[in-house]
């Protein structure tokens, strides 16, 4: 929780000007290709993020090969993407802000290729039939950006003293491999990282192999859960490793800056004992491992839910609740996934309301607590927000995050505690390794409480203004 509040606190300044930017137009080669006989379509129709995913294939599996040298901030790359195209494709796009191409097959053969923004225009030498699986392979080398988002924070490949903090929430993906950048294309990953000797590539699911040869050192991990691309990291620096097992004996792998090792410890040593309180309270862990990597990024200012292993970028004061946060995202975002950005506070409510049975779990604040707290707050742009649409300059902002938890504690008051606990473990189990959006959420809440609840949401979610009945 501290770390976004930091970052919005210090973000305020830049985001109007980062929203005149968020408009733009589609530029001359996106229309003309629109055009084309069979071409996929630039974006899947997110209208946070117009070019974000791409139309005609879906990507099932990322094979993302890389050495990064942290002396000169370059890495040198060779991405795998497995898909399936929906559609006749004659033309497609990936999405990709990374460094210089300098080679890009379709299945084994050379095609051309063109850049316009974040689109990597594709045509492959032959066309695609509706149904073919085919395989893109694309070469790249140089120094992958640093995102800026319409609200002012940055993600993407953020280089650190000693490595790189790599987040993708929304739009950093593509900084460092092409894909289909949507939630709603999740696929399975295997990372490649060659990183000096010395310094750890952490990235999600598990640790397949470690090998050191002439002082380089390639980490290869598997994720074989589908993940969303913006849930992908391989974060690099030096870190302190711990192995070990959660009691239901999911593995954990935790990677912390040794500059950090003691503020971190409590909350990293919580880690076993949320997980096996949220698999009790939501259902079984969605993942085939765990933990977390404990950074040093202080400029970025917030943590993410990376699947399996969050990242922070530091430890911030309320480091227990962060983690707590962090991993109730493992269900809430990472396993159930939004269908378009508007549903964030399917993600940010969730976590957050979280965090807050978390702390009344272990003896602190109880829920009602907490909602009695964040409901007496009487800022009146807090009450401005639509938590269902905030839009994506706001899409992180404070209310998302507490009146979307606010939003869950009042429905557990409506519905009372049998049903408001079935929603949240049928939520999880009818959308895992999916997505879904809030008109779901309403009908599920509807169907296991047998009440009509068409008036609570309408005050909650997509009314502005401080609730006064629901
Ligand atoms: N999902 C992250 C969290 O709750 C926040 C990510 C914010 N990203 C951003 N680009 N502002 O903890
Ligand atoms: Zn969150």
């Amino acid at each position: 929780m501290a770390f976004r509040r930091f970052r919005a606190a210090t973000i305020a300044v830049t985001a109007a000007v980062a929203m005149s930017s968020m408009l733009v137009t589609p530029s001359a080669i996106a229309e003309t290709r629109r055009s084309a006989s069979e071409a996929g379509a630039p974006g899947v129709g997110d209208p946070y993020f117009l070019y974000q995913g791409n139309g005609g294939f879906d990507v099932r599996h990322y094979d993302i090969a890389f050495s990064y040298d942290p002396a000169t901030r370059r890495m040198n790359a060779t991405t795998t993407v497995t898909a399936v195209a929906t559609q006749n494709l004659d033309r497609f796009d990936l999405d990709f802000r990374g460094p210089d191409i300098s080679m890009l097959t379709v299945n084994g053969t050379t095609a051309g290729f063109q850049r316009d923004g974040q689109e990597l225009i594709i045509t492959p030498g032959s066309n695609l039939p509706s149904g073919r699986v085919f395989t893109v392979v694309v070469k790249y080398a140089g120094v992958p950006p640093v995102i800026t988002d319409p609200d002012g924070s940055i993600e993407g490949w953020v280089p650190t003293d000693d490595g790189a903090f790599v987040v993708g929430e929304p739009q950093g993906a593509p900084a460092w491999f092409p894909g289909n950048d949507h939630p709603t294309n999740k696929a399975t990953f295997t990372f490649h990282a060659t990183v000096p000797e010395g310094t750890t590539a952490v990235g999600n699911g598990r640790l397949l192999s470690q090998t050191t040869a002439s002082g380089w050192t390639t980490f290869v991990w598997d994720s074989t859960e589908p993940m969303a691309t913006y849930l992908a990291t391989v974060t690099i620096g030096k870190f302190k490793i711990t192995e070990s097992t959660t009691p239901s004996g999911i593995p954990i792998y935790t990677a912390v800056d040794p500059r950090l090792v003691k503020r971190s410890a409590a909350a990293v040593a919580q880690i076993p004992d949320i997980i096996d309180y949220y698999r009790q309270t939501f259902g079984p862990y969605p993942f085939s491992s765990t933990g977390a990597i404990i950074d040093y990024a202080p400029n970025v200012g917030y943590a993410l839910e990376t699947q399996t292993r969050p990242v922070f970028c530091d430890v911030p004061s309320n480091a227990v609740g962060t983690m707590a946060h962090e991993l109730a995202h493992q269900w809430f975002g990472d396993s159930v996934s939004v269908r378009h950005w508007s549903d964030i506070w399917l993600n940010e409510g969730f976590a957050t309301y979280s965090e807050w049975l978390w702390s009344e779990h272990t003896g602190g604040m109880t829920a009602q607590k907490l909602f009695e707290q964040a409901y007496a707050g009487d800022k009146r742009s807090f009450w401005q927000i639509t938590i269902a649409d905030p839009g994506v300059v706001d899409m992180f902002s404070d209310p998302v995050y507490d009146r979307g938890a606010m939003t869950l504690h009042a429905l557990r008051g409506k519905v009372g505690d049998a049903a408001f606990f079935r929603i949240l473990r049928q939520w999880v189990q009818a959308y895992r390794y999916g997505n879904a959006t809030t008109t779901d959420f309403i009908k599920l809440s509807e169907k296991e409480s047998g009440m009509d609840l068409t008036s609570f949401f309408d005050v909650w979610l997509y009314q502005k203004g401080k609730p006064t009945t629901w």
